[in-house]
């Protein structure tokens, strides 16, 4: 009898290297990256053809792409179970931009408020890269047939553009892009700054005590507990009047593996000092392994280079194939 093999669905995602990761890159992807590896087929890439929509410094970003694809297996990725590689090693991906940058509207991408704001934040380098960004994004997906997509909400505007492109270039050339779906985690625990806690835990933060950089040493990330915001009632308790409790309670549940309430029950009671220690302790206990192996990463770039090589080779061809497809469709002689 025949037997049907189901092919595992893919998966897609990908950070830019655009500074240091924080244990908010770490609990909010990262962790559920590992944790989509056995179920489904997973690429994750580095993207360093989106950094440079704003100034980088070339030697920083050559250092911090490499930094990024160590700590992705730090972390806990699987380079024998998921595909690992920089978007610039990749030719396809700057090649079907600019067919997708053909077939999507001017309109489309003024209403991208990430172009918005980062128009704002930049003002004096408002170039046509950034505009197009989404463009890129899209075809980082298309071009794997990509099914899936964890990202954070701050990047569904981009899934939603990715599928009217696919769909519209689909309708005009027919059946060519898998339409992929966000792929919204079940923890997905949306980490805030240290300091002030109504924003997003973020690399970019000028004051370095908000965030817990990934690769910390346990006594920093001790330390930055220690000055976390809280406020001047004793209750530890999760609550919109507290962010700075709730957000420490998130973080030791995302860490734990507890829910909110439990974290909230276990520390009925006790003071602040005790709470904001134990936090960081599990937080330093998580980290870690991570920047063990980071460190061992670090001393074995020949073992580095191999992983990023083998993924740029398999991923090329995956994006080869959707690449000929795709000319064809559109008209361009084979050559
Ligand atoms: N824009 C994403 C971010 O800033 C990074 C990214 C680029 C991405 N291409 C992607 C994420 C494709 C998922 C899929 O977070």
């Amino acid at each position: 009898m025949e037997q049907t093999v189901e092919r595992k669905k893919r998966i897609f995602s990908g950070m830019q290297p655009s500074g240091a990761l924080t244990l908010g890159n770490y609990l909010g992807a990262l962790k559920n990256w590992v944790a989509l590896q056995n179920d489904y087929e997973c690429m994750y890439s580095v993207m360093n053809m989106h950094a440079i929509t704003v100034r980088q410094d070339p030697a920083e970003l050559r250092k911090r792409s490499m930094e990024v694809l160590m700590q992705y297996i730090a972390c806990g990725i699987d380079p024998e179970q998921s595909i690992l590689f920089f978007q610039s090693h990749v030719a396809a991906h700057a090649e079907l931009s600019w067919i997708l940058s053909c077939n999507t509207q001017m309109g489309e991408l003024s209403r991208m408020t990430q172009f918005k704001d980062k128009s704002k934040k930049h003002a004096d380098n408002i170039n046509a890269g950034l505009f197009t960004y989404p463009v890129l994004m899209a075809a980082d997906i298309l071009l794997y047939q990509t099914d899936l997509v964890p990202v954070g909400n701050d990047q569904l505007q981009h899934i939603e553009l990715t599928r009217d492109v696919a769909e519209r270039f689909n309708f005009h050339y027919g059946e060519t892009f898998t339409i992929p779906e966000p792929y919204i985690g079940k923890a997905g625990a949306r980490v805030m700054s240290l300091q002030t806690p109504e924003n997003k835990m973020s690399k970019s933060d000028p004051n370095p005590n908000g965030y817990i950089g990934l690769l910390d040493p346990e006594e920093v990330i001790i330390k930055k507990f220690k000055r976390a915001v809280t406020d001047s009632d004793a209750e530890i308790r999760p609550g919109a009047d507290k962010p700075g409790i709730t957000n420490l309670l998130t973080i030791y549940a995302a860490v734990t593996g507890k829910t909110v309430d439990e974290a909230a029950k276990e520390f009925a009671g006790q003071g602040y000092g005790t709470f904001k220690q134990a936090v960081g302790e599990a937080v330093a206990a998580e980290l870690a392994p991570v920047r063990q192996r980071f460190e061992e990463l670090s001393k074995d770039k020949a073992y580095v280079e191999s992983i990023y090589e083998k993924g740029a080779e398999i991923a090329s061809s995956i994006a080869a194939r959707t690449m000929r497809k795709v000319y064809k469709k559109v008209g361009f002689i084979a050559r």
